[in-house]
């Protein structure tokens, strides 16, 4: 039996077991996806002794991203863009490819499921890691009217913005750009909401029917959401729904077939409210 896995530290909260389980039900598909709490300073000999195992593919999340992306032997164009891997697999060849499904699982997410427009909208990012920098790519192929990453440290965000600028109207920098300024669709990408926090945002952000989505999710609405619902937020999600379509990309990297996420996201989100 084809065998995965995913890679992380902490490990103990992901969803992904649970996601890819009924993905392979769903589709008839025989695999093993397990999740690894690998040790900080281990990513790399882990991996190498999972593939010369044997193992067909791995998912990669926190904090060991970066360090996929340097340990694949080869990259997907979209994987290169993001300086960031979450899916690896043995090509036939033997080569271990590097991508990253983030992106597309954000814009599936947000286009798709919830039927939100990017194309010609004022849209605005909150922060410059990892997560921002996943996702900047595939929100500009949208065609965005404007897209302003905002940060609280600003230097951040202006590097990201030089280094996506030749892909779309895209400008950084730090919170005190929001002034007056009013969005669309506001993406909260910073890490602040998992401690309960939220970067401090003006109360005229929100132009009329603008939408707002975090990245996270949890059992409660988060910080964001709840600023979201509190400033009028025309519509409001979290990220479940970008955490069952990034899976559902690698788990068709893997299989070559397409899941259909629909099922998934909502028994994921009964379990949640359980
Ligand atoms: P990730 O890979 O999840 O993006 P990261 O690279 O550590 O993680 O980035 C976290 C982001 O959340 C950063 O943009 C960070 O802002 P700084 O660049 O100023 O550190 C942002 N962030 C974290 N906690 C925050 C808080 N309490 N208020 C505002 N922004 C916060």
């Amino acid at each position: 039996m084809d065998r995965y896995a995913v890679f992380g530290n902490p490990i103990k909260q992901s969803r992904s077991p649970e996601i890819h389980a009924l993905f392979a039900d769903q589709c008839a598909q025989q695999m093993q996806y397990r999740a690894v709490r690998v040790e900080l300073d281990a990513f790399a000999a882990t991996a190498r002794s999972f593939f010369e195992g044997g193992g067909a593919g791995l998912n990669v999340t926190v904090p060991f991203k970066r360090e996929a992306f340097e340990f694949a032997g080869r990259l997907s164009p979209r994987a290169q863009r993001a300086g960031a891997v979450n899916t690896l697999s043995r090509a036939p060849d033997g080569a271990i490819e590097g991508d990253n499904t983030d992106g597309v699982g954000l814009l599936r997410d947000l286009v798709v499921n919830l039927g939100w427009q990017v194309r010609d909208q004022r849209v605005l990012v909150l922060g410059a890691g990892g997560a921002t920098r996943g996702v900047l790519e595939p929100l500009l192929l949208e065609r965005p009217r404007e897209l302003l990453v905002a940060n609280r440290t600003p230097a951040r965000a202006a590097d990201l913005a030089g280094e996506f600028a030749d892909l779309g109207p895209l400008q950084g920098g730090g919170l005190d750009l929001l002034g007056q300024r009013q969005f669309d669709l506001i993406v909260n990408a910073t890490s602040a909401g998992l401690a309960g926090e939220l970067p401090e945002l003006p109360a005229t952000l929100l132009a009329e029917r603008a939408c707002c989505y975090d990245m996270v999710y949890g059992t409660q609405p988060t910080a964001f959401m709840r600023w979201a619902a509190h400033h009028a937020a025309w519509a409001v999600a979290d990220g479940l729904g970008m955490l069952v379509e990034q899976a559902a990309e690698s788990f068709y990297i893997w299989r070559r077939v397409r899941p259909d996420t629909g099922p998934v996201i909502q028994s994921l989100r009964e379990s949640l409210a359980a």
